[in-house]
């Protein structure tokens, strides 16, 4: 199919005006979240400190090629023992929140739940924070390994159990970090050592969903009956799609199928109390019930984070019209440098489509909150340090220029279109172990020297510019 030029860019390559003289009257609305986000794997470092088990990140990313640069993140920004310092670094720039995850092999170094909980790692995760993840992709290795990780009857069990211990000190909650992301891997490692655990079966991607909704459900219920104050919800990845061509029939029915797919498997059984129709094989009646009686509260949508993944898709019959993944630089080569294709370029964002993937989600799964649970930018190198201020600076302009326009966007979505989004999240608080791309994806809003003996971190200017989109919009902070 031919496709059509890529769609317009709204914004200029780089906003070079503050988002007070954009948005001179917009505020986020009363208890809007405007936080810092990151996970236990990527920042923690110290995996074989205080008791804390191996997970099965800390195994895939010794196995030679699966982490382009063959990092691991035994050591990374030591945020274990940092991470008073790394909270006062972040509060510095009013931002009024921290979404981050525990590392279950620290609670549960064996993995089930009917084995000895670690209680350094517990009391380690006693400070709290706003918004914490319970389940990220870093699950205990021996629980994959012995039990058979998401397939295992025990899985449901010991989120209960984890749900329970780090009860009180913790804030509102994500069961799950991106399902979707996770079940759509498992399948394939460690075959093209793409990403950890793999499970050789060819319904694995099935079954994990399936044991998902299952234990979100059963996590969810126990969470209500402890009488915990909060909210609970899973962290969706981002897959509302475009239309590649506007009002296109065919196009319109991809972007469906491309959101019962990836988001409706998660969301309809929590939401509507079914699977999208296309999906098979089908819950039970009682299944449903469980899943859906379980749940009261929102659900929360990840980013839209920039260029598409139309080209790559349009072989695939059952995409005709193909689809915009809104994702910044994964498809043309996070650590590669800039893409070939002049309609792609490396560094372009897509906030022009943060309002209507919001509205479409909103349409399509009415809530009372949003939460964009995280947002962010990567780039292969940052630009130039300054070596002559006392404090070094990383200018990073396209970021700064993504935030500022991502923010601008959803103060509009509020706004302007009524959308409930009540939080915000930037991906990351500092440049971190990104997965299977190690330290080569630089996501942070703070620069981190790997070669200093400390760990330096030093901002960048976005997390300047996110200072002042706190201060301008909500003087409260
Ligand atoms: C999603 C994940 O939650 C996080 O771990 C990852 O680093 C970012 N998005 C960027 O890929």
């Amino acid at each position: 199919i031919a496709l059509p030029s890529h769609p317009p860019a709204l914004y200029p390559s780089f906003l070079a005006v503050a988002p007070k003289d954009i948005l001179p009257d917009l505020k986020y609305p009363e208890g809007f979240l405007f936080g810092v986000a990151s996970a236990a794997y990527q920042v923690e470092g110290a995996v074989m400190e205080e008791g804390k088990g191996p997970s099965v990140w800390d195994w895939a990313s010794r196995q030679p090629g699966a982490v382009t640069d063959n990092t691991t993140a035994d050591v990374v920004d030591l945020h274990y023992f940092l991470y008073k310092e790394d909270v006062a670094r972040i509060a510095a720039l009013g931002v009024n929140s921290h979404s981050f995850s525990v590392s279950w092999a620290r609670i549960f170094p064996f993995g089930a739940a009917d084995s000895p909980v670690n209680q350094q790692g517990l009391d380690h995760y006693a400070d709290g924070n706003s918004f914490t993840i319970i389940v990220h992709w870093d699950t205990p290795l021996a629980l994959a390994a012995y039990y058979g990780g998401f397939t295992s009857p025990k899985f449901t069990l010991v989120i209960r159990t984890l749900l329970s211990l780090t009860k009180l000190k913790l804030g509102d909650r994500y069961t799950f970090n991106e399902p979707q992301v996770y079940c759509a891997q498992v399948g394939s490692f460690p075959f093209n050592l793409s990403f950890a655990p793999g499970i050789n079966e060819q319904n694995a991607q099935f079954q994990c969903s399936y044991n998902l909704l299952k234990a979100h459900a059963g996590a969810v219920k126990a969470f209500r009956e402890m009488g915990i104050t909060g909210e609970i919800a899973f962290k969706s990845a981002d897959y509302i799609g475009m239309p590649w061509r506007a009002n296109n029939t065919e196009d319109m029915e991809a972007v469906e199928r491309n959101a019962a797919f990836n988001i409706g498997v998660f969301a309809d059984p929590i939401l509507k109390d079914t699977l999208p129709p296309d999906v098979l094989p089908r819950l039970t009646e009682q299944e449903s019930k469980e899943i859906l009686d379980a749940y009261r509260t929102y659900w929360n949508a990840a980013p839209p984070e920039g260029i598409d993944a139309c080209v790559n898709n349009t072989s695939d019959p059952l995409w005709p019209g193909c689809f915009l993944e809104l994702m910044n630089d994964f498809n043309t080569g996070w650590s590669s440098g800039p893409a070939s294709d002049p309609l792609t370029p490396w560094l372009q964002a897509t906030p022009q489509f943060l309002r209507p993937s919001f509205k479409r989600l909103h349409e399509r799964w009415p809530t009372s909150k949003i939460y964009l649970s995280e947002f962010g930018f990567t780039q292969p190198f940052e630009g130039v340090r300054n070596p002559q201020v006392l404090f070094q600076l990383t200018e990073d302009p396209e970021r700064t220029n993504y935030y500022m326009t991502y923010l601008g966007e959803l103060l509009l979505s509020i706004h302007e279109d009524g959308i409930p989004v009540q939080g915000a999240f930037c991906w990351a608080i500092m440049d971190n172990a990104e997965w299977n791309s190690g330290l080569s994806a630089r996501f942070g809003i703070q620069y981190v020297n790997y070669s200093s003996p400390t760990l330096e971190r030093s901002y960048k200017r976005s997390a300047f510019a996110l200072g002042e989109f706190t201060d301008v919009l909500n003087p409260t902070y």
